[in-house]
């Protein structure tokens, strides 16, 4: 959540700062500031909305400041305004801060420094923060030193930046449970909260662990931990370029990203995939091969979009490979004191890598001595390193808030571990042969289905005014019920829930009637002819159905107002397929109503905090 840019170097801090922000603004965008130190000054602005709204307040300004730190906002303490937007000060106003994450005693160390006689002007808890390293400046003179102590003292989480006119050629920066990037360029260093802020200067990157600093100056850098002990770290380069985080001639990123969907799935399968010996070869998960073959129980878990993919998954692993499996949301699994035994497995599924809720339930598995899986897809983020072993998606980054193309990977991935520990089991080679065909044709096929994105825009111009839609499916496609649903009510703002095809009779039937646009889920399976009669029975009641189904079913069009086809494949791969017309129908109702597709109301990318 929240995005954070610290600059240090020959070029103009604020162009670099702006620059940063825009790339940063998916992951908040409620509020924006900046702190620069020009002519000894520290300059900050800040303004509740949009970085636009920033860049406003900036406009005919001339600025030639070097260094300086920015932040985009998603509220936590404190509703958007421009008193609580980031940079804070301390009471001095020399130390400027800027914060992600949450300070979780900050009330009790607000009342320490109220005490002293020190002021508060917001109602953030960064604030606090900010007013607590100055409170320890005046004690060590020292800014590295008072950042230090002062993180010593703090509870909770934080990626941070903090800048001052005490030592005005030096950002300090530090994490525990945020991430924060160090860019390292020639003569010049860009700090940040994701490394899209970074490329466009250097490929060149060092991730800080938790209760990491990092002390930068115009010429070196040095990492400590917070306990004082000094640090080594490996120089990493990120490997992806500024086209993949531009839009490239859409209208939005959401768009650009389910067009890319071809092209992920194949990155998600180079070199995993040996069609001829109906094998997948995994590197990732080398180090923990005799653990798989073990394996009694499997433990899927994530959040949102991450969690209908575990969803998928349990279907896979349970019929290919006949391991019992369970699927969690995060946010419980670490609330629930899970019971983990010796031959368990959890996988934690995650886009970002830093959901704080995930992130958690890797920390409680590993805790209890589980061994713990990641389905990443941001390299080198939190949970990428915490956990033992993993695959990464590769699908690149994923801008637009509402998660798309990462959905498809994490879910051909899945197939891919599936077909591994398959094959390490039961499974034979012909069948084998047989998944991984389906697995290889389908990039082609999902290019089938955007084709249609025309046929799905009229269908979003029918039905965009319904205010409620109920997504129906069964089996493997349940849970794409569950994320076409949720992908319209993020961004289009309507409410839509997904059902298993054969619930809606215990209570959702109610609710149907002439106004309710039901979508089906109906590709050809073995449970094809139940899904009809769950059509025939919201017909009986006037409901309206929109069906997905395999091309050449005719039948379907007897029962559905609108059918959207896409090409046949096996079963367990059709959720790769369904979900791409319910990608694209959300898009375009979103569209159609106004609504900000990339970056819908109240939501951010990557929740970072619980
Ligand atoms: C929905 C969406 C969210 C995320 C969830 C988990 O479109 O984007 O529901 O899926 O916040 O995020 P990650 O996968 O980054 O852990």
């Amino acid at each position: 959540m929240c995005g954070i840019v610290g600059y240090i170097g020959k070029r103009n801090a604020v162009t670099v700062l702006l620059n940063g922000l825009q790339r940063l603004e998916y992951r908040g965008y409620d509020s924006a500031g900046l702190s620069i130190i020009e002519d000894g000054n520290l300059l900050t602005f800040k303004k509740q909305g949009k970085v636009k709204e920033l860049i406003k307040v900036l406009e005919g300004k001339e600025f030639k400041a070097n260094i300086g730190i920015a932040h985009t906002r998603w509220a936590t303490h404190g509703e958007p305004s421009d008193i609580n937007a980031h940079p804070h000060h301390d009471n001095s106003g020399n130390i400027a801060i800027v914060h992600n994450g949450i300070i979780e005693n900050y009330a009790s160390l607000k009342q320490m420094l109220i005490s002293k006689g020190y002021k508060f002007v917001s109602a953030t808890d960064t604030e606090v923060l900010a007013v607590l390293i100055g409170y320890f400046y005046e004690k060590v003179k020292d800014l590295e030193e008072a950042v230090r102590t002062a993180l010593t003292e703090v509870q909770g989480t934080f990626g941070l930046a903090v800048l001052s006119t005490y030592e005005p050629n030096k950002i300090i920066a530090a994490r525990r449970g945020s991430p924060m990037i160090v860019g390292l360029g020639e003569e010049e260093f860009i700090v940040a909260s994701d490394a899209s802020a970074i490329i466009q200067y250097t490929r060149q990157v060092i991730y800080l662990s938790d209760n990491e600093m990092v002390t930068l100056n115009n010429e070196n850098y040095y990492t400590k931990t917070i306990d004082n002990i000094r640090t080594n770290n490996i120089v990493h380069l990120v490997d992806f370029d500024l086209s993949k985080i531009e839009k490239g001639g859409f209208e939005h990123f959401m768009l650009k990203e389910i067009f890319e969907q071809p092209q992920t799935i194949r990155d998600a399968c180079r070199g995993r995939l040996i069609v001829e010996e109906g094998i997948a070869r995994l590197g990732g998960l080398l180090p923990v091969l005799d653990k798989l073959r073990e394996v009694d129980r499997i433990i899927i878990t994530g959040c949102g979009t991450s969690w209908h993919a575990g969803l998928v998954g349990e279907y896979l692993i349970e019929n290919l490979c006949e391991i019992p499996v369970e699927v969690e949301y995060a946010s419980e699994f670490r609330y629930r004191n899970p019971i983990l035994r010796k031959n368990d497995i959890v996988i934690a599924i995650s886009q970002s890598g830093e959901t704080a809720d995930t992130l958690a339930a890797v920390q409680e598995a590993k805790q209890k001595n589980a061994t713990v899986l990641g389905i990443v897809n941001v390299v080198g983020s939190s949970i990428a390193r915490q956990t033992d072993a993993g695959v990464y998606i590769h699908a690149g980054p994923e801008i637009g808030v509402a998660s798309t193309k990462a959905f498809t990977s994490q879910l051909v991935v899945l197939t891919l571990i599936s077909l591994l520990l398959g094959r390490m089991r039961n499974l034979s080679k012909i069948e084998g042969i047989r998944i991984a065909r389906g697995i290889k044709e389908l990039p082609e096929k999902v290019e089938k289905i955007l084709e249609k994105a025309d046929q799905i825009k009229e269908i979003a111009r029918e039905f965009k005014y319904s205010r409620n839609f109920l997504y129906l499916g069964r089996g493997y496609n349940f849970p794409v019920a569950l994320e076409g649903a949720l992908k319209l009510k993020e961004i289009s703002y309507i409410h839509a829930e997904g059902y298993p095809s054969a619930e809606m009779k215990h209570g959702p039937i109610a609710l149907i009637d002439e106004n309710m646009p039901v979508v089906f889920i109906a590709p050809k399976d073995e449970i094809y002819d139940k899904v009809i009669s769950n059509i025939e029975e919201v017909r009986s009641r006037k409901g309206r159905v929109i069906a997905i189904a395999t091309e050449n079913d005719e039948t379907i069009t007897r029962y559905a107002e609108r059918v959207i086809y896409i090409p046949d494949t096996l079963p367990m791969l059709t959720p790769i397929l369904t979900v791409i017309p319910l990608q694209l129908l959300a898009y375009y109702i979103a569209v159609e109503l106004g609504c900000n597709v990339d970056q819908p109301r109240n939501l951010a990318k990557s929740v970072t905090v619980e």
